[in-house]
Protein backbone atom coordinates (compact mmCIF):
# COMPACT_ATOMS: atom_id res chain seq x y z
CA UNK A 1 0.00 0.00 0.00
CA UNK A 2 1.32 3.57 -0.62
CA UNK A 3 0.52 5.78 2.37
CA UNK A 4 1.82 9.53 3.30
CA UNK A 5 1.43 10.74 6.82
CA UNK A 6 0.81 14.12 4.94
CA UNK A 7 -0.18 15.79 1.79
CA UNK A 8 3.38 16.20 -0.14
CA UNK A 9 4.98 18.65 -2.18
CA UNK A 10 5.31 17.30 -5.30
CA UNK A 11 4.89 19.98 -8.77
CA UNK A 12 3.90 19.28 -12.27
CA UNK A 13 4.79 21.79 -14.87
CA UNK A 14 2.38 23.60 -17.34
CA UNK A 15 2.25 20.75 -20.42
CA UNK A 16 1.35 18.23 -17.35
CA UNK A 17 -1.39 20.85 -16.12
CA UNK A 18 -2.64 21.35 -19.59
CA UNK A 19 -2.99 17.60 -20.03
CA UNK A 20 -4.59 16.42 -16.84
CA UNK A 21 -6.83 19.42 -16.29
CA UNK A 22 -7.88 19.85 -20.48
CA UNK A 23 -7.02 23.01 -20.32
CA UNK A 24 -7.49 24.68 -23.60
CA UNK A 25 -5.49 27.87 -25.20
CA UNK A 26 -8.19 29.71 -24.40
CA UNK A 27 -8.66 28.86 -21.20
CA UNK A 28 -4.96 29.50 -20.19
CA UNK A 29 -6.16 32.98 -21.06
CA UNK A 30 -8.08 32.95 -17.78
CA UNK A 31 -8.03 33.96 -14.58
CA UNK A 32 -7.55 30.55 -13.31
CA UNK A 33 -6.81 29.35 -9.34
CA UNK A 34 -4.80 26.91 -8.64
CA UNK A 35 -5.35 25.00 -5.44
CA UNK A 36 -2.91 23.44 -3.70
CA UNK A 37 -0.37 24.18 -6.36
CA UNK A 38 2.63 23.70 -4.17
CA UNK A 39 5.83 23.76 -5.82
CA UNK A 40 4.37 23.40 -9.31
CA UNK A 41 5.61 25.62 -12.25
CA UNK A 42 2.16 25.59 -14.12
CA UNK A 43 1.96 29.28 -12.46
CA UNK A 44 5.30 30.49 -13.60
CA UNK A 45 5.27 29.05 -16.83
CA UNK A 46 1.29 29.87 -17.36
CA UNK A 47 2.01 33.91 -16.70
CA UNK A 48 5.49 34.06 -18.17
CA UNK A 49 2.91 33.47 -21.55
CA UNK A 50 0.42 35.96 -20.79
CA UNK A 51 -1.63 34.37 -18.09
CA UNK A 52 -3.74 35.24 -15.27
CA UNK A 53 -2.79 32.00 -12.00
CA UNK A 54 -2.94 32.47 -8.87
CA UNK A 55 -1.49 29.73 -6.57
CA UNK A 56 -3.11 28.94 -2.88
CA UNK A 57 -1.18 27.20 -0.78
CA UNK A 58 0.10 26.40 3.10
CA UNK A 59 3.35 25.89 1.79
CA UNK A 60 3.70 29.40 1.00
CA UNK A 61 3.58 30.55 4.42
CA UNK A 62 7.09 28.96 4.36
CA UNK A 63 10.66 30.38 3.30
CA UNK A 64 12.37 29.43 0.24
CA UNK A 65 14.77 27.70 2.24
CA UNK A 66 12.26 25.58 3.85
CA UNK A 67 10.40 24.98 1.38
CA UNK A 68 13.46 23.66 -0.59
CA UNK A 69 14.23 21.31 2.38
CA UNK A 70 10.83 19.91 2.64
CA UNK A 71 10.90 19.26 -1.24
CA UNK A 72 14.19 17.08 -0.54
CA UNK A 73 13.18 15.20 2.62
CA UNK A 74 9.99 14.08 0.61
CA UNK A 75 11.28 12.91 -2.77
CA UNK A 76 13.01 9.85 -1.99
CA UNK A 77 9.62 8.96 0.17
CA UNK A 78 7.65 9.76 -3.01
CA UNK A 79 10.24 7.84 -5.48
CA UNK A 80 10.19 5.13 -2.93
CA UNK A 81 7.22 4.08 -1.97
CA UNK A 82 6.21 4.84 -6.16
CA UNK A 83 9.00 2.08 -6.91
CA UNK A 84 7.89 -0.26 -4.32
CA UNK A 85 4.42 -0.07 -6.81
CA UNK A 86 5.17 -0.15 -10.13
CA UNK A 87 1.68 -1.66 -11.21
CA UNK A 88 -0.49 1.09 -10.05
CA UNK A 89 1.66 3.50 -12.57
CA UNK A 90 1.69 3.12 -16.33
CA UNK A 91 5.05 4.49 -17.89
CA UNK A 92 4.67 6.56 -20.86
CA UNK A 93 4.45 9.90 -20.23
CA UNK A 94 7.32 9.08 -17.52
CA UNK A 95 8.95 6.21 -19.01
CA UNK A 96 10.93 5.39 -15.41
CA UNK A 97 11.34 5.85 -12.24
CA UNK A 98 14.04 7.82 -12.69
CA UNK A 99 12.12 10.15 -15.14
CA UNK A 100 9.96 10.58 -12.43
CA UNK A 101 12.16 11.73 -10.19
CA UNK A 102 13.78 14.21 -12.84
CA UNK A 103 10.61 15.88 -14.74
CA UNK A 104 9.18 16.99 -11.17
CA UNK A 105 12.62 17.69 -10.02
CA UNK A 106 12.83 20.47 -12.95
CA UNK A 107 9.22 22.07 -12.68
CA UNK A 108 9.99 22.36 -8.83
CA UNK A 109 13.35 24.16 -10.13
CA UNK A 110 11.68 26.70 -11.66
CA UNK A 111 8.87 26.87 -9.28
CA UNK A 112 11.61 28.05 -6.48
CA UNK A 113 13.25 30.24 -9.13
CA UNK A 114 9.86 32.03 -8.85
CA UNK A 115 8.86 31.85 -5.50
CA UNK A 116 10.26 34.93 -4.02
CA UNK A 117 8.81 37.24 -7.11
CA UNK A 118 5.82 35.55 -7.28
CA UNK A 119 4.66 36.00 -3.60
CA UNK A 120 5.24 39.90 -4.01
CA UNK A 121 3.32 39.77 -6.92
CA UNK A 122 0.66 38.09 -5.11
CA UNK A 123 1.17 35.13 -7.69
CA UNK A 124 1.80 32.56 -5.00
CA UNK A 125 -0.78 33.60 -2.05
CA UNK A 126 -0.33 31.41 1.35
CA UNK A 127 -4.00 30.09 1.95
CA UNK A 128 -5.64 26.58 2.69
CA UNK A 129 -9.28 24.79 1.92
CA UNK A 130 -11.83 25.53 2.48
CA UNK A 131 -11.34 28.81 3.07
CA UNK A 132 -10.42 30.89 0.25
CA UNK A 133 -9.71 34.77 0.49
CA UNK A 134 -10.99 35.94 -2.72
CA UNK A 135 -14.44 38.02 -3.98
CA UNK A 136 -17.02 35.54 -5.01
CA UNK A 137 -16.35 34.79 -8.65
CA UNK A 138 -13.46 36.76 -8.87
CA UNK A 139 -12.12 33.64 -11.31
CA UNK A 140 -13.05 31.74 -13.92
CA UNK A 141 -11.97 28.23 -13.44
CA UNK A 142 -10.67 26.81 -10.24
CA UNK A 143 -8.41 23.82 -10.39
CA UNK A 144 -7.40 20.92 -7.51
CA UNK A 145 -4.51 19.09 -9.51
CA UNK A 146 -3.26 15.74 -7.02
CA UNK A 147 -4.98 16.68 -3.57
CA UNK A 148 -8.45 16.46 -3.46
CA UNK A 149 -9.76 13.23 -4.13
CA UNK A 150 -5.87 12.09 -4.11
CA UNK A 151 -5.76 12.26 -0.45
CA UNK A 152 -9.08 10.31 0.49
CA UNK A 153 -6.96 8.91 3.07
CA UNK A 154 -5.61 12.31 4.69
CA UNK A 155 -8.50 14.43 4.16
CA UNK A 156 -12.48 13.95 5.24
CA UNK A 157 -15.26 14.11 3.08
CA UNK A 158 -16.97 17.42 4.84
CA UNK A 159 -13.74 18.77 3.82
CA UNK A 160 -14.18 18.07 0.24
CA UNK A 161 -17.32 19.25 0.12
CA UNK A 162 -16.74 22.22 2.29
CA UNK A 163 -13.57 23.14 0.01
CA UNK A 164 -15.54 21.95 -3.33
CA UNK A 165 -18.36 24.61 -2.07
CA UNK A 166 -15.88 26.95 -1.19
CA UNK A 167 -14.14 26.65 -4.83
CA UNK A 168 -17.34 27.54 -6.87
CA UNK A 169 -17.96 30.48 -4.66
CA UNK A 170 -14.82 32.25 -6.10
CA UNK A 171 -15.02 30.33 -9.61
CA UNK A 172 -17.71 30.00 -12.08
CA UNK A 173 -15.81 26.49 -12.98
CA UNK A 174 -14.01 23.71 -11.00
CA UNK A 175 -11.82 20.82 -12.39
CA UNK A 176 -10.84 18.15 -9.95
CA UNK A 177 -7.90 15.61 -11.45
CA UNK A 178 -7.01 12.51 -10.46
CA UNK A 179 -10.45 10.93 -9.20
CA UNK A 180 -8.66 8.01 -7.55
CA UNK A 181 -7.11 7.96 -3.95
CA UNK A 182 -3.10 6.92 -3.70
CA UNK A 183 -3.07 3.72 -4.43
CA UNK A 184 -4.92 3.96 -7.76
CA UNK A 185 -8.50 3.53 -5.97
CA UNK A 186 -11.71 5.57 -7.39
CA UNK A 187 -11.83 7.86 -4.46
CA UNK A 188 -14.78 6.69 -2.08
CA UNK A 189 -15.69 10.58 -2.01
CA UNK A 190 -16.35 10.76 -5.43
CA UNK A 191 -19.71 9.62 -5.33
CA UNK A 192 -21.08 11.71 -2.92
CA UNK A 193 -19.36 14.74 -3.73
CA UNK A 194 -21.33 13.80 -6.99
CA UNK A 195 -24.90 13.46 -5.06
CA UNK A 196 -24.00 16.52 -2.91
CA UNK A 197 -23.51 19.03 -6.04
CA UNK A 198 -27.00 17.72 -8.01
CA UNK A 199 -27.45 21.63 -8.24
CA UNK A 200 -24.21 22.49 -10.20
CA UNK A 201 -23.78 21.39 -14.43
CA UNK A 202 -21.24 18.27 -13.56
CA UNK A 203 -19.22 15.80 -15.82
CA UNK A 204 -16.92 13.46 -15.50
CA UNK A 205 -14.53 13.93 -18.59
CA UNK A 206 -11.84 11.77 -19.95
CA UNK A 207 -8.43 13.46 -20.80
CA UNK A 208 -5.21 12.65 -22.51
CA UNK A 209 -3.26 12.19 -19.46
CA UNK A 210 -2.59 8.92 -17.23
CA UNK A 211 -0.04 7.87 -15.17
CA UNK A 212 -1.62 6.90 -11.96
CA UNK A 213 -3.11 3.43 -13.89
CA UNK A 214 -6.79 4.13 -14.49
CA UNK A 215 -6.41 7.93 -13.55
CA UNK A 216 -7.91 9.70 -16.87
CA UNK A 217 -10.58 11.23 -15.65
CA UNK A 218 -11.12 14.29 -14.19
CA UNK A 219 -14.32 16.08 -12.68
CA UNK A 220 -15.98 19.50 -13.74
CA UNK A 221 -18.40 20.75 -11.85
CA UNK A 222 -19.82 24.31 -12.97
CA UNK A 223 -22.29 27.30 -11.97
CA UNK A 224 -25.04 27.65 -14.02
C1 LIG B 1 0.85 16.63 -4.17
S1 LIG B 1 0.94 18.39 -4.08
C2 LIG B 1 0.26 18.80 -5.66
C3 LIG B 1 0.91 20.02 -6.26
C4 LIG B 1 0.37 20.43 -7.63
N1 LIG B 1 -1.04 20.74 -7.59
C5 LIG B 1 0.63 19.39 -8.68
O1 LIG B 1 -0.29 18.69 -9.12
O2 LIG B 1 1.78 19.25 -9.07
C6 LIG B 1 -0.40 18.77 -2.96
C7 LIG B 1 -0.38 20.21 -2.44
O3 LIG B 1 -1.56 20.44 -1.63
C8 LIG B 1 -1.20 21.38 -0.65
N2 LIG B 1 -2.20 21.44 0.43
C9 LIG B 1 -2.23 20.77 1.59
N3 LIG B 1 -3.30 21.14 2.34
C10 LIG B 1 -3.97 22.08 1.61
C11 LIG B 1 -5.16 22.85 1.83
N4 LIG B 1 -5.90 22.69 2.93
N5 LIG B 1 -5.55 23.71 0.88
C12 LIG B 1 -4.82 23.85 -0.26
N6 LIG B 1 -3.69 23.16 -0.52
C13 LIG B 1 -3.27 22.28 0.40
C14 LIG B 1 0.17 20.93 -0.21
O4 LIG B 1 0.87 21.95 0.48
C15 LIG B 1 0.81 20.54 -1.54
O5 LIG B 1 1.54 21.60 -2.09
Amino acid sequence: MIQYKDVVPWGRNLDEYTCMLDLTPSDLDLRILGCGDGPASFNVECNQRGGHVTSIDPLYYFSLETIEKRISETYHDVLNQTRAHPEKFIWGTIPSPDALGRIPMESMRRFLDSYESGRADQKYIPGELPVLPFDNQSFDIALSSHFLFLYTDNLTFDFHIASIREMLRVAKEVRIFPLLDVNARQSRYLQGVLESFQEYKLEIRKVNYEFQRGGNRMLVLEND
